[in-house]
């Protein structure tokens, strides 16, 4: 595997291409199951994999886990060696933001809820640093992880406004083997934290039997998920949203496709997950 460190030595490489379908998976690095979907996906329908990792400082607050963020880029390195993966491109701080750095790209509207109203300049964080990857690795296509659907959205969103010739592919979410969502931060959980953390995918569930078993009122799933979720101990409600997938609007009835999604504080870790439900 090759690896990449600096933005001109990335576009070297993507210099050598010579027609072939680059795949790149944008990540933060801590690798686990759901990355590795992602990477998977990559090897199996394009010439060369990119992947990169970076902890986007843009996309934290002060008061966020910028300074805590795990790190292993050797246990990284090893487990993308092992899938085959060509190109690890690993850009430094300096060179993504250098000093006098001032432009940002802000996707508007959809950026506005659930993740987005509770960690104002995030999704601008995303989308900048999103479209400098772009712009550097040039790849057909990227993929992300339907975990972060509302980012998923947004780059989706960014890319279809900016005319940006990349296809995006969303993939489902992977879970351990408890049911809880794949994730970076799952590491800072305590054994008993992780045990209160399966209620938010206990709380998908239970608004998918109901909401099968014919209630309609997106009020009532959120009200019933926030019973769960508040019988579990050291948990604080973030958000609870039953909303439509494409705009994130805000519904009252329960009709067609649905997106459900939450963000729980486990203790001090914030964890996000969601489903997608149709009702016809
Ligand atoms: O989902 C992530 O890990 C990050 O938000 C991303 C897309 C790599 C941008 O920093």
């Amino acid at each position: 595997m090759e690896i990449i460190k600096t933005l001109e030595g990335m576009k070297i490489a993507q210099r050598r291409r010579a027609g072939q379908r680059v795949g790149l998976v944008p990540t933060m690095g801590y690798l686990h199951d759901g990355h590795l979907s992602l990477v998977e996906k990559s090897l199996s329908t394009c010439d060369i994999t990119v992947v990169s990792i970076f902890v986007n400082p843009k996309q934290f607050r002060p008061n966020e886990d910028l300074d805590t963020y795990p790190v292993d880029l050797k246990r990284d390195i090893k487990l993308l060696e092992d899938l085959g993966v060509a190109i690890l491109f690993l850009p430094k701080n300096a060179d993504m933001y250098p000093e006098g750095y001032q432009t940002y790209v802000q996707v508007e509207k959809i950026t506005e809820r659930l993740c987005g109203k509770s960690r104002p300049g995030f999704f601008r964080g995303v989308a900048t640093v999103v479209l400098k990857l772009f712009n550097t690795v040039q790849p057909d296509v990227a993929f992300f992880g339907e975990k972060d659907r509302q980012q998923l959205a947004v780059i989706q969103k960014m890319v279809q406004d900016l005319n940006l010739d990349i296809q995006i592919e969303g993939l489902p979410i992977v879970r351990d083997p408890d049911g809880l969502a794949s994730s970076s931060r799952n590491l800072y959980l305590s054994p008993q934290a992780r045990q209160s953390a399966l209620c938010l995918q206990e709380a998908l569930q239970l608004a998918q039997r109901r909401v099968a078993a014919g209630e309609t009122s997106a009020h009532k799933i959120r009200s019933a998920m926030q019973d769960v979720i508040e019988a579990h101990p050291d948990t604080r409600v973030d958000y609870i949203s039953v909303c439509d997938p494409l705009q994130f609007n805000e519904l009252e009835v329960i009709q067609g496709k649905t997106l459900i999604a939450l963000a729980v504080h486990v203790g001090q870790t914030r964890l996000i997950d969601n489903c997608l439900i149709e009702r016809i």
